[in-house]
């Protein structure tokens, strides 16, 4: 008989039903032989989630949308980096001491270390004003990035961001000035996101070394990305930063960076296809 195994650890969000993350949680799972199942929790609230995970004695979990900042008053400490940007994505239970993490920066940062000659020394433009922008804020200044430049449709929610953080600025949304003489274009907004219009962003007259880093992953080809393309721009889509921020919630767990292989990117873009 097939050993069912002991132990769990999984996702907590909702809804849940797109989430990839345990096709790759438990390949590397399997990989590496341990005796762990990764499941999807879909839950309404999280009011009693402190108590459950310490009962049913689940080892880690990730977190998603809506719970990435609420979780963290049920958490029993949480580390630097999502203190910081109030949100935490990957929760270890430390033998019943609940810890949080957010291994998003280090995710997005994964994505930038692939490309081949970014430079540091050009001001970037972060799209969007959302739950994402901040991880990426952080991951660009730990680079030691010169300057950021904030775009957002809605203007006071880009404000509000950067008045917490030196050398962030607030820019018009889609300012062809600008956006031409930057170093790279993050996209963080869900423009380009199955289900959304793309983001209406020509990139014909942008700098030829302007680098172009869509956070969207489904789909993996945004529009942005097929512009990018079109017109010769080093990218990188969503994937990086997805596959990224996994691997991390993976070595905070069980204190192993699992790999990357051809095999497991050719699953996910099937999963992403297949939708
Ligand atoms: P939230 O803003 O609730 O945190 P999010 O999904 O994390 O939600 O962020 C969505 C981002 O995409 C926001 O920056 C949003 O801009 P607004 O702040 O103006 O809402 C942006 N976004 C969504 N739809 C958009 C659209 N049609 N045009 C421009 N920006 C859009």
């Amino acid at each position: 008989m097939k050993r069912q195994p002991d132990n769990i650890i999984g996702i907590l969000g909702n809804p849940l039903k797109q989430s990839m993350s345990p096709i790759l949680h438990n390949y590397w799972i399997k990989q590496n032989r341990l005796n762990y199942y990764y499941c999807k929790f879909q839950i309404e609230n999280i009011k009693d989630i402190n108590k459950a995970i310490k009962k049913l004695n689940i080892k880690g979990l990730n977190v998603t949308i809506p719970f990435k900042k609420q979780i963290i008053k049920y958490l029993d400490k949480v580390d630097k980096t999502s203190s910081l940007l109030q949100a935490v994505n990957t929760i270890k239970n430390n033998n019943g001491l609940l810890e949080g993490y957010n291994t998003d920066v280090k995710g997005f940062q994964q994505g930038l270390d692939e490309f081949k000659s970014l430079s540091m020394s050009k001001p970037a433009i972060i799209l969007g004003a959302g739950g994402a922008c901040e991880a990426v804020i952080h991951g660009l200044k730990e680079k030691g990035i010169k300057e950021i430049y904030l775009m957002n449709r809605t203007k006071r929610k880009a404000e509000a961001i950067a008045e917490k953080y030196a050398k962030v600025l607030v820019k018009g949304w889609m300012d062809k000035d600008i956006i031409n003489n930057v170093g790279l274009i993050v996209n963080t907004t869900s423009l380009g996101m199955i289900g959304y219009p793309s983001l209406p962003l020509s990139l014909r007259q942008v700098d030829r070394d302007t680098k172009i880093y869509d956070i969207v992953y489904n789909p993996l080809e945004t529009q942005l990305i097929k512009e990018a393309k079109k017109n010769k721009l080093d990218y990188k889509t969503g994937l990086s930063m997805f596959l990224g921020q996994a691997q991390e919630s993976f070595k905070i767990w069980f204190k192993i960076k699992p790999t990357i292989n051809n095999y497991l990117i050719y699953k996910i873009k099937n999963n992403i296809v297949s939708r």
